[in-house]
C-alpha cells in the first residue's frame, strides 16, 4: 500500500492525547489523522482543534461508515472495547485497541475470531514490548542465553496510585482494578518473554484495603472513595503447560517503598530483570550481572507501537501484539478474579 493510511480514533481521552494521536502526527508519510470520534462533545472538539482533524464524530458508527477509513484507534474505557472493535471490523478497517483487549475471555475470543475471519488486524496495546531494553532482552532469550525459562515474579505495584479520574475505580466499567488496568502490562510483558507458554490453571486473591478509605492519600489525584468497586491489589500464581509458572503482584495501593513495574525471570543459564534492565549469568566460576548499552535507550514505547502498526497495514504482516496474545492475557485474568472469588485455584 503505497497511499497514506487514513486513521479513526474512537475515544479522545488520556491514552488517545497522549500516545495514539501524538504517534501518528510524528509518521505523516506514511498516515493521516481522518477522523476522530467520542461520545463526549467537549473532548472531541479540543483534540480536533489540536489536530486540525477533518471529521467528527459522537457516535462512531458513523464513522466507521466513511469508506475510505483503512484503520481505527480504540481509545475508550475497557467496557466500550468490545462493541467498536469488532464493528470497525466488520466495515473492515484495521484496528489497534487499548489494552486490556476487553472486559473478559469471552468478548475477547469474539473479537480475535472476526479478525481472523474478515482477514484485518487487530493489535492490542501492549506497549511495553517495543521497549528497545525489552526487544534487546527478547534477543538475548531467543539466542538461548538464558535457557529455558521456568520461573517469573512480574510485578507492577503502585505506593499510591489509584486513578482520580477517568473509570478506573468502576468494576462494572473497567473489568478489576490494578490486576486488569497495570498487571495486564507486565503479564504480556512476561508471557512475551516466555515464548507464549500455554497457562493451564490459576491461583489468585484479590484485596480491597484502601480504596473505601478516606484517609488514604493519592500521588495520581484524589479519587472518590465512596464509589470504589474494584480491588487495591492482586496476587496470583498462574501454571504453564511446560512446568513454568509466573507469580504476578498488581497494586493501585500498598506499603512498599516505590513503584515498581518489573519481571525478573528464571532461566537455566541465566536470569533478567526487565527494570532495571538487567542479564545475570554465571561464567568462569563466578556470577554476574551485566547491563547491554543499546542505542536510544529509552525510546517511546507508545510512538513505536503507533509506528509499527502503520507498518503492519503497509507490508501486511501480522503485527508483534496479536488479538491472541490478548485473549491469553483476558483467560488469564478471568481465571484470576474466579480463583479469588471460590477461594481456590482454577483451570483455564
Ligand atoms: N497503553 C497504556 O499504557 C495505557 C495507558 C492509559 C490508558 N490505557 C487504556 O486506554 C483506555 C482509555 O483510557 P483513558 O485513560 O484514555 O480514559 P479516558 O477516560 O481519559 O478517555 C476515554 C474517552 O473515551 C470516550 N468514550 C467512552 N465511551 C465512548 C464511546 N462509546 N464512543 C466514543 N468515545 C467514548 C470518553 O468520553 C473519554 O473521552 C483504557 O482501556 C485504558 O486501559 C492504556
Amino acid at each position: 500500500m503505497s497511499q497514506k493510511i487514513k486513521i479513526g480514533v474512537i475515544g479522545t481521552g488520556g491514552i488517545a492525547n497522549a500516545a495514539h494521536l501524538p504517534g501518528y502526527a510524528a509518521i505523516p508519510d506514511e498516515c493521516e489523522i481522518y477522523a476522530l470520534c467520542d461520545i463526549d462533545p467537549v473532548a472531541l472538539e479540543k483534540t480536533r482543534a489540536k489536530y486540525s482533524v477533518q471529521h467528527v464524530f459522537e457516535d462512531y458508527q458513523k464513522m466507521l461508515e466513511m469508506d475510505e477509513l483503512d484503520a481505527v484507534s480504540i481509545c475508550t474505557p475497557n467496557y466500550a472495547h468490545f462493541l467498536p472493535t469488532v464493528d470497525a471490523l466488520k466495515a473492515g478497517k484495521n484496528v489497534l485497541c487499548e489494552k486490556p483487549i476487553a472486559m473478559n475471555a469471552t468478548e475477547a475470543a469474539e473479537m480475535v475470531a472476526v479478525s481472523r475471519r474478515v482477514g484485518k488486524i487487530l493489535q492490542i496495546g501492549y506497549c511495553h514490548r517495543f521497549a528497545n531494553t525489552n526487544q534487546t532482552l527478547k534477543r538475548y532469550i531467543e539466542a538461548g542465553e538464558l535457557g529455558e525459562i521456568y520461573y517469573a515474579r512480574a510485578q507492577a505495584m503502585r505506593v499510591r496510585g489509584i486513578p482520580g479520574w477517568g473509570v478506573f475505580i468502576d468494576k462494572e466499567k473497567q473489568g478489576g482494578g490494578p490486576l486488569i488496568d497495570i498487571g495486564v502490562h507486565i503479564l504480556d510483558l512476561t508471557l512475551w518473554l516466555m515464548g507464549h507458554p500455554k497457562p493451564v490453571s490459576a491461583s489468585g486473591v484479590t484485596y480491597q484495603k484502601f480504596g473505601k478509605r478516606d484517609d488514604v492519600v493519592g500521588f495520581m489525584g484524589q479519587w472518590d472513595h465512596t464509589k470504589f468497586t474494584v480491588e487495591d491489589f492482586a496476587s496470583a500464581l498462574i501454571r504453564f503447560e511446560n512446568g513454568a509458572t509466573i507469580v504476578l503482584e498488581s497494586s493501585f495501593v500498598a506499603n512498599i517503598q516505590k513503584d515498581v513495574f518489573s519481571s525478573m525471570i528464571l532461566g537455566t543459564h541465566g536470569g533478567a530483570e526487565t527494570d532495571p534492565f538487567r542479564i545475570i549469568q554465571e561464567k568462569h566460576g563466578g556470577v554476574g550481572h551485566f547491563e547491554p548499552q543499546i542505542p536510544n535507550r529509552n525510546n517511546n514505547t507508545y510512538s513505536a507501537e503507533i509506528k509499527d502498526f502503520v507498518a503492519c497495514i503497509k507490508e501486511g504482516r501480522e503485527p508483534l501484539v496479536t488479538g491472541e496474545h490478548g485473549l491469553m492475557v483476558a483467560q488469564i485474568m478471568d481465571a484470576i478474579y474466579k480463583s479469588s472469588e471460590v477461594g481456590h485455584e482454577v483451570q483455564i
